[in-house]
């Protein structure tokens, strides 16, 4: 499985063992953000790579399974041997408790969501707390009876015995998630238990991330060359600068332009990797073969389609012609992969699969280089402005793969790309002027497959009509239309119907996702 590791073992290290959870990378990355360095390993892995871990504390992650079944997984016997702090969050208290005599039922009342946790003694891990604390519970079992030597800590309405501790040792135990951000505290108790009964240090850097990654690469790639196909995104962006510290000319870049890219993105992206970084970038200028492709369709699938179609083959065309390529990198993250299997755990669930880049050539036989596979986009962000990555590239608003492609409605023309791309900027340059571009989380012009009348002058003008689209959201899959000041939009307004003279008219899409989603098609 995929893993930070660190050769030096001098830093201090918290283990999470992996029992399956949803949530385990996300247990490592709070940890990573109060700086200490953690390490995932799955429950049954060999006990002397824990051993060899020599963490300062354990953290036991939650679990699909139910203790109340034979052969499910349990904590080995080396973890209490360590005699380090131990931590156990939902299947990991449950475990816990069992093994050390306690009793877990199938509760009739299963909780998911929120719940009110009520502090009931004193405990490190609920250390300068409230009483009351709103945690996020996603459990069928719990404990029914705390097991010998234990205190209890804290109960919700369902869940009697929702937090307990050990009277003598370190070990504790929580029923919610103190991971996700919708526990309040969470980081807190987190810290709590890191820093109150591990007394870890804070020596853990992202600096440390990119050397060991850089060892990680070139011990995979040894001499041999890899390709990548950079978009110009944060991930495929961070994964080339990484490679190349890695491994320098060795990595060669495919960059496809369909035309469908923002005004200017192309020579950004050039300038940037080719000319500041000094990277092996290939550019295909495509922009006829998706326009041929992609001529008299209007159906959003079918572009979709079309267009990924269309980049895999040139893809694929480019990748051919560079020979003894053995590898192939991916910028695919964390989230990614909760997409594609539930978590890289045997023990996860698979939830819908994912592609990342497309199929490449199956003589090809390239393997797999993902060196952000385990990191969050956040995580991501700032390895790369560490890696020197210009700050205005990393903190962009996403860019859907089929670019413009699905911010012009219906058939796709060079005529409209153009306008839709001048259109956009004037919108953007203007956030980024006003300081509102991070305000929102996505904002970009979609020209309209209508046309209305306007007047200019004493000309009358029957042209183009753009609206502009800017939300807020913190997972994209729910956003609120963003609230932008009115003399903004018409300032906006202003210098769009005057500075393009084939748009007569702006709108403002005031829908919020759901009903509606972000992007027009
Ligand atoms: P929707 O429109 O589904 O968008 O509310 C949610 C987020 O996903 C992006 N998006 C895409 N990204 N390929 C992508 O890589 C696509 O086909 C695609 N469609 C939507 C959208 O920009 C927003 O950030």
């Amino acid at each position: 499985m995929s893993k930070l590791s660190v050769s030096n073992k001098k830093i201090d290290t918290i283990l999470v063992l992996d029992f399956g959870s949803q949530y385990t990378q996300l247990i490592a990355r709070r940890i990573r953000e109060s700086d200490v360095y953690s390490e995932i390993l799955p429950w049954d892995i060999d006990e002397s790579k824990i051993i060899n871990l020599n963490p300062k504390g354990v953290i036991l992650s939650g679990g699909p399974n139910s203790v109340t079944e034979s052969y499910t997984p349990r904590i080995p016997q080396c973890i209490f041997d360590l005699a380090v702090p131990i931590l156990g969050i939902c299947y990991g208290m449950q475990t816990l408790a069992e093994q050390m005599g306690g009793h877990v039922i199938s509760a009739d009342q299963k909780e998911f969501g929120h719940s009110e946790l009520e502090v009931v003694s004193e405990s490190i891990i609920f250390k300068n707390l409230n009483k009351k604390i709103n945690v996020w519970m996603s459990h069928g079992d719990q404990v029914q009876d705390l097991p010998d030597d234990f205190n209890l800590n804290a109960s919700t309405a369902t869940a009697p015995i929702a937090a307990m501790e050990h009277k003598d040792l370190p070990i504790y135990a929580i029923q919610f998630h103190p991971e996700v951000t919708h526990t309040d505290d969470g980081q807190k108790i987190l810290e709590n238990f890191i820093f109150g009964a591990c007394k870890a240090k804070t020596d853990w850097k992202m600096n440390d991330l990119i050397s060991e990654r850089v060892k990680e690469i070139k011990e995979q790639v040894q001499d041999n060359k890899v390709l990548l196909g950079l978009s110009g995104g944060v991930d495929s962006s961070v994964t080339a600068a990484l490679l190349h510290k890695a491994i320098g000319k060795k990595l060669t870049c495919v960059f496809v332009d369909n035309g469908l890219l923002r005004k200017n993105e192309a020579s950004q992206v050039m300038q940037t990797f080719a000319d500041n970084m000094n990277l092996n970038v290939i550019k295909s200028d495509s922009e006829d073969i998706f326009l041929r492709h992609l001529k008299s369709i209007d159906d959003p699938e079918q572009k979709r389609k079309v267009i990924g179609r269309t980049f895999i083959d040139i893809f694929d065309a480019e990748a051919i012609k560079l020979k003894d390529i053995k590898f192939l990198a991916q910028g695919t993250i964390y989230p990614d992969v909760i997409e594609s299997s539930g978590s890289e755990s045997k023990e996860a669930r698979v939830i819908k699969s994912h592609h990342n880049v497309g199929g490449l050539p199956d003589e090809m036989k390239l393997d797999l280089v993902e060196p952000l596979r385990d990191l969050f986009k956040d995580e991501v962000r700032r390895m790369g402005l560490e890696l020197g990555i210009p700050k205005e590239m990393i903190e962009r608003h996403p860019f859907p793969g089929p670019g413009l492609g699905v911010r012009i409605i219906g058939e796709i023309t060079k005529e409209k790309t153009k306008i839709l791309q001048e259109a956009d900027h004037i919108f953007i340059e203007e956030l980024i002027k006003a300081d509102l571009y991070h305000t929102v989380s996505q904002a970009f012009a979609v020209l309209l497959p209508v046309k209305s009348v306007g007047v200019v002058g004493d000309e009358r003008r029957y042209a183009e009509v753009i609206a502009l689209r800017a939300v807020e959201t913190v997972d994209f899959m729910t956003a609120r239309w963003a609230h932008l000041p009115f003399k903004f939009l018409e300032h906006v307004s202003n210098r769009i119907v005057n500075e393009i003279e084939d748009v007569s008219r702006v709108v403002y899409d005031i829908s919020s996702k759901p009903p509606a989603t972000i992007e027009w098609e």
